[in-house]
């Protein structure tokens, strides 16, 4: 399916070793899942992790959610093992995390096989590759890591996001110019609604598909900043019709609330269509 066909707005992290989490997941609305064998989950809860996820995956019930699991790097004591366990578990795509060049990336098919990768983009290295990972023939999707940037870059958080700016670009125009998903990192205080509501905007804004989020609390502020609003809607609706009438008069543009509307904004018009489509039809699903 074109990826722009289905939305990735809220992308929520699982520790793969929580069964309650595992459990309410099921019925909250968000579009995709990552079932973390990673940083969320202790040393000495790896192997069980992996165990309890793997149930969980069989007996499944996440209906249209997309089932990303998250793998440790393969070189770590665990990594070769839960690459080996997510090849029979029931997931839409393996992710990868510190992925610095498309090498890394080649190991892990070398093991998964066809299962589509994802790759964390949270090393210095990787954001420098970003264009040769995002071209990789098994990749399909972008996940910013932008606490492991933070700590790599040494810098620190601002509200505006300006130390994270030019890895955000690096990756932003690697997704596009590869046509793969893009999620961006997540935000960590997460009571605090006005602040993530900012940054899912800023993320929109700049061209992500959604935001990975920590907990449930996040996903209502994040699944309306991602979606089409009523008003971005009715203006495309406006804007296609105004330019098919522009169009049966032998013009190449119209205007619409004082702007010009050419081809390539209808365009960008039909995509929010399509994606507002996308987003009820998983919901009725
Ligand atoms: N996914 C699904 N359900 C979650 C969840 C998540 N990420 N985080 C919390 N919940 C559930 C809890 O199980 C609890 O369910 P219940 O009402 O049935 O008991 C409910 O939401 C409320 O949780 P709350 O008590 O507010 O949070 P907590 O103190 O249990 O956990 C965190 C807080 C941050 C530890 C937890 O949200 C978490 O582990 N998040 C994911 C972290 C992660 O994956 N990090 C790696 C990537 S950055
Ligand atoms: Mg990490």
């Amino acid at each position: 399916m074109d990826h722009r066909a289905r939305p990735y707005r809220s992308v929520l992290y699982i520790p793969g070793s929580k069964e309650r989490a595992l459990e309410k997941a099921r019925t909250l609305p968000v579009d995709a899942i990552i079932f973390d064998l990673e940083d969320a989950v202790a040393a000495d809860e790896k192997s069980n992790a992996r165990a309890t996820l793997a149930d969980a995956l069989t007996e499944d019930g996440y209906g249209a959610r997309m089932k990303i699991v998250r793998i440790n790097a393969l070189d770590t004591e665990w990594g070769a093992e839960d690459a080996q366990a997510v090849r029979k578990m029931n997931a839409d795509a393996v992710l990868l995390p510190k992925v610095d060049g498309p090498a890394d990336l080649d190991a892990l098919a070398a093991i998964t096989g066809d299962l589509p990768i994802w790759a964390m983009m949270e090393t210095p290295r990787g954001m420098l590759n970003a264009d040769a990972i995002a071209a990789h023939p098994k990749l399909a999707g972008l996940v910013m890591g932008t606490n492991d940037l933070a700590k790599e870059l040494q810098s620190r958080f601002r509200q505006d996001r300006l130390p994270m700016l030019t890895a955000l670009g690096l990756c932003l125009l690697a997704a596009k110019a590869n046509g793969v998903v893009i999620i961006d990192g997540v935000y960590n205080a997460f009571k605090d609604d006005e602040g993530l509501r900012a940054e899912c905007e800023q993320g929109r804004d700049m061209g992500f598909d959604g935001k990975t989020l920590i907990h449930p609390a996040q996903v209502e502020v994040t699944n309306a900043a991602f979606a089409p609003s009523p008003s971005e809607i009715e203006l495309a609706q406006r804007q296609i019709t105004a330019f098919e009438e522009a169009e049966a008069e032998g013009q190449g543009v119209a205007v619409v609330d004082g702007k010009i509307v050419e081809n390539l904004h209808v365009a960008t018009a039909r995509e929010i269509l399509a994606k507002a489509r996308a987003i009820e039809t998983l919901a009725a699903g």
